[in-house]
Formats: structure tokens, sequence, C-alpha cells
């Protein structure tokens, strides 16, 4: 699914907090592509991201999904998961298996696709654990394998590997790439972990006091003469 905002403009109050114009006022995410969104604290990251998954709405501007406005069906084709999700007070099995369910997918398949997921986030030992009680990093993951388990075309992370060791930041960024290769899936990620944004994407974001500065590849953005971005990336050696 292409993805493209415009010209976005997010206000609380009077507080503008992001205000998409400039160079960079339109950002085009292409289908089957891996990006990152980088930038400081309280740059506006996460309110693009939640605005683009259509969870808040925008102050101005336009979002379009392969040309068209949000839809429904566009909604049920992507997914959002964050640091802190909010998991239901049922099994880790259950919360992977919940968009399966309400998508009426049958048990077999239903059965078949969670085992695999907690094999592969290597879950499969606390699978029957309520994930009310859960460690932050095995939140995380539980979030994770139940935003994949209904193989969405667009998937939004906001920091998905926060809290997450490094054994296991290497499994979830597998599984994204290994989805990104074989099944096209978009990710469009928030990280600190510039060493992590290198690994992942192909293309760049860079937010600053609620505007995009930045918008290119990760070599492009090594080359750049902007110093705010140079200032950041010089805390970020790797
Ligand atoms: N519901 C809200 N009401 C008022 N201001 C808000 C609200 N949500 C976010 N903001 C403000 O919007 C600005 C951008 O916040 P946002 O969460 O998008 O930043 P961020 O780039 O994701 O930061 P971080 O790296 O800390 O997660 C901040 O100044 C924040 O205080
Ligand atoms: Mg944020």
């Amino acid at each position: 699914m292409k993805i493209e905002a415009k010209e976005i403009v997010k206000t609380y109050q009077d507080k503008s907090v992001l205000t998409l114009k400039g160079t960079h006022h339109h950002l085009v995410f292409e289908p089957g592509k891996i990006y990152g969104i980088i930038g400081p604290n309280g740059s506006g990251k996460t309110t693009l991201l939640k605005i683009m998954a259509g969870l808040i709405p925008m102050s101005s501007g336009n979002m379009l999904y392969n040309n068209q406005s949000l839809t429904h069906q566009t909604m049920t084709e992507m997914t959002y998961s964050s640091h802190s999700p909010t998991l239901f007070s049922r099994s880790i099995y259950e919360n992977i298996a919940y968009p399966l369910r309400i998508r009426k997918v049958d048990k077999q398949m239903i059965d078949d696709t969670v085992n695999g997921l907690l094999a592969e986030f290597e879950l499969n030992k606390i699978q029957t654990q309520n994930a009310k009680h859960l460690s932050g990093g095995e939140s995380q993951k539980t979030a994770l394998a139940r935003a994949l388990s209904f193989s969405p075309k667009v998937l939004f992370l906001d920091e998905p590997t926060a809290n997450i060791d490094p054994k296991s930041i290497r499994i979830i960024e597998s599984a994204l790439k290994k989805r990104n290769h074989h099944d096209n899936l978009t990710v469009i990620i928030i990280t600190h972990n510039l060493s992590q944004a290198f690994r992942l994407c192909s293309h760049l974001i860079f937010m600053d006091q609620g505007q995009c500065l930045f918008s290119g590849t990760p070599e492009e953005i090594m080359a750049t003469s902007d110093p705010i971005i140079n200032d950041f990336i010089s805390y970020n050696r790797f």
C-alpha cells in the first residue's frame, strides 16, 4: 500500500506539535519498503505515526492510502504496535490469536500461525501466562507477534525494541526483514537506535520540532551538512 502524508499539521489547544511544510511537506511511503523515523524526544514522531495509522485525527492536511482517503478496509490491513502495548488479560497465546479470531480464521490455521509465532519469538515456554503480568520485553514481543499474526500490509512500530535484550532485538529485526522480503510488508518504524535504523531501513526521515528536516537514504543522511542532524548523529556513534 502506498501511503502519502501531505502538509500534515497537528495542534493541541494552541500548541503546534507537527507541521509538515517546506521541502518535506509531502512524505511518500512506497509499498514493500522499511522506513525509519528518527529524531529527538518531543519532535513529533509518535504524533506523525499515529496520524498515519489513523489512530488520532490531524488538524489539517491530507493522508492518502493508494491514492484514497482512509477507509475501514484500509484500517484492517494496517496495524500499530508501541513500546507500551495494551494486551488483554488472557494468555499470551490468546493475545496473539485475537486478530485471527475476529477475522474468523479457521481454528487449525489459527493454531498453526500462533504456534509458529510463539516459536519465532521464543515465547512458547510462557505461552499460557497471563499477558497482564509480563515483563516489558515479553509484552513487546507478544504485541509484535500479535501485530504480525494476520499478515498486515503495513506495520507501524513505535520504538518496538525499547526494552528488548540484544538477542531478542535480532529476532525481531529478522522477523521484520523476513516478512518485508517474502510478503512485501511495509514497515514504518520509530527508533532511537541509529544502528538499528541502518540495519533495517532503506529510507530515513528525521524529525525535529514538529518538522521533517530530512528524508532520504541512510547514506544520504550520513553525508548531510545539516548541523542539527549531525549533532544528533554524533551522539549515536556506533
Ligand atoms: N495529547 C497531547 N496533548 C498535548 N500535547 C501533546 C499530546 N501528545 C503529544 N503532545 C506533544 O507533542 C509533542 C510531540 O510529541 P510526540 O509524542 O509526537 O514526540 P516524539 O517525537 O514521539 O518523542 P519521543 O521520542 O519522546 O517519543 C510533544 O511536545 C508532546 O508534549
Ligand atoms: Mg514517541
